[in-house]
């Protein structure tokens, strides 16, 4: 199947996950194009532009996508605006779509912050039509040790289907 990843990412918490379930999904035959958002203004934890400032150079088409699979990581208690502003944008696209969310937080629990913020974008890509599947979330992202990682994307890939 043809996957799109299309994710924001200030520290590459969250690019790391995606770049992992890309190699999964790649060595199981699928074809995956993996997008890491960039936005036209400088957007960091000391530029935190309202979502109606933040424009991307490179949303990707994801018309040719069976999966559409989004990840960001959680700021403030909620999901980062790029990652809301990335649902906004790919809108009407989202239409059909089979959707998985995912995000990464530095809390050690997902019940602090991190599955409200999936769920957060899970509704979000519902009411643009999406199909949604249950969301990933990865809990204590900054920590040395990263084994959470691989089972993270294994989980991602076994949603997918
Ligand atoms: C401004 C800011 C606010 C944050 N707020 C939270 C939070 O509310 N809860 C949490 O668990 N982590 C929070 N974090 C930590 C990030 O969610 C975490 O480090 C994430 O994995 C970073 O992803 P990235 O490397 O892809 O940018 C915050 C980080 C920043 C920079």
């Amino acid at each position: 199947m043809n996957v799109a990843i299309i994710v924001w990412s200030e520290t590459g918490k969250t690019m790391l996950l995606a770049e992992m379930a890309r190699d999964k999904l790649t060595a199981a035959g699928h074809q995956v194009v993996l997008t890491r958002l960039q936005t036209t203004a400088t957007f960091d934890a000391k530029h935190n532009l309202p979502e109606k400032d933040i424009k991307f150079s490179n949303l990707p088409d994801i018309s040719n996508a069976d999966r559409v699979v989004i990840g960001g990581p959680v700021w403030a208690f909620r999901p980062c605006a790029t990652v809301k502003k990335a649902v906004s944008e790919l809108g009407a696209q989202l239409k059909g779509k089979t959707v998985l969310i995912f995000v990464t937080h530095a809390f050690p629990w997902a019940w602090l912050t991190g599955t409200s913020s999936a769920n957060t974008l899970r509704r979000m890509a519902a009411d643009q039509g999406a199909k949604i599947l249950p969301g990933v979330v990865l809990s204590g992202s900054q920590k040395k040790d990263q084994s959470k990682y691989p089972t993270a994307a294994e989980k991602i890939c076994a949603l997918l289907g």
